[in-house]
């Protein structure tokens, strides 16, 4: 597991202002959806010190202010592009946007995926609205053999922005991650390591109901909306919000 170490630094894209953070392991992350919650993953990618390609729906040259903003180790691409070039990759994307995402060369791949499912938004969706499978064993559907791991999901975008601390802080925060391959989710593991995260294993993705919205687990333990900066949940916190969930 690489570790972080903190330099005194301006190159810092928005978090931790006066610090860059150095991985012992740098890898090439690739964004289906460049939103709120890709674009903040981007962000926290960077000053990770990894690369970074951007896509999204309409095409790399709608991302061009994000990629001069966020500097020279993140480009934009094709959806397509993104998926190739990441070591990780992370599908970011509406819910009913994965039935376009069939094709997209994702076979292989660790893959986090941070959807959630919210009918009113998403419309409904007769399998999910029964409560099996759960909603991250749905979205596997669309993605033909990525080696799906949830996680990301449960944190309000401005909270995973400002609540990053390197590996070692006494007020880090956690994310429960799900996954069938104990092996894809040391990978994500390592990635939220680099970004400022720790993380709790919540089971295989049979179980990611328990880090699903309207859960203990989604979105309290990192505090209040209306505070940006979030606060803080460590794995003791965030262990008793997944075993207290309830179906
Ligand atoms: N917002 C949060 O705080 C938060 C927190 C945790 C989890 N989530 C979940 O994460 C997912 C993304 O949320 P978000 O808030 O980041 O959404 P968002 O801000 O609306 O961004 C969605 C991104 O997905 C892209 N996209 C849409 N359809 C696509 C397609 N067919 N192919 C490729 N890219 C496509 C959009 O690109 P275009 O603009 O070009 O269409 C945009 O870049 C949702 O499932 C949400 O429930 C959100």
């Amino acid at each position: 597991m690489p570790r972080l170490r903190e330099e005194a630094g301006s190159a810092c894209l928005g978090i931790r202002r006066t610090r860059r953070w150095l991985p012992v392991s740098m890898t090439t992350v690739g964004l289906i959806g460049s939103g709120n919650i890709g674009a903040t993953l981007a962000r926290l990618a960077v000053a990770g010190g990894h690369s970074v390609v951007l896509s999204n729906s309409r095409g790399p040259g709608t991302l061009r202010d994000l990629v001069g903003e966020l500097g020279p180790s993140v480009s934009a691409a094709t959806r397509d592009q993104a998926a190739m070039a990441g070591a990780i990759v992370v599908v970011t994307v509406p819910l009913s946007a994965y039935p376009s995402l069939t094709s997209v060369p994702l076979a292989g791949k660790a893959v986090i995926v941070t959807g959630n499912y919210y009918p009113d938004r998403d419309g409904h969706v007769p399998e999910l609205d029964g409560g099996q499978p759960t909603s991250s064993e749905y979205l596997s559907n669309y993605l033909p053999g990525a080696r799906i791991v949830k996680g990301c999901n449960n944190i309000f975008f401005k909270h995973l922005l400002n609540l990053a601390r390197p590996s070692g802080a006494a007020d880090r925060s956690y994310l429960p991650i799900a996954g069938d391959d104990s092996a894809d989710k040391a990978a994500v593991a390592e990635f939220l390591d680099s970004i400022g995260y720790g993380y709790v294993d919540s089971g295989p993705l049979a179980v990611s109901w328990r880090q699903q919205p309207d859960t203990p687990v989604y979105a309290i333990p990192y505090g209040s909306f209306s505070d940006e900066m979030g606060t803080p949940a460590s794995a003791e916190v965030i262990r008793a919000a997944l075993a207290a969930a309830t179906r």
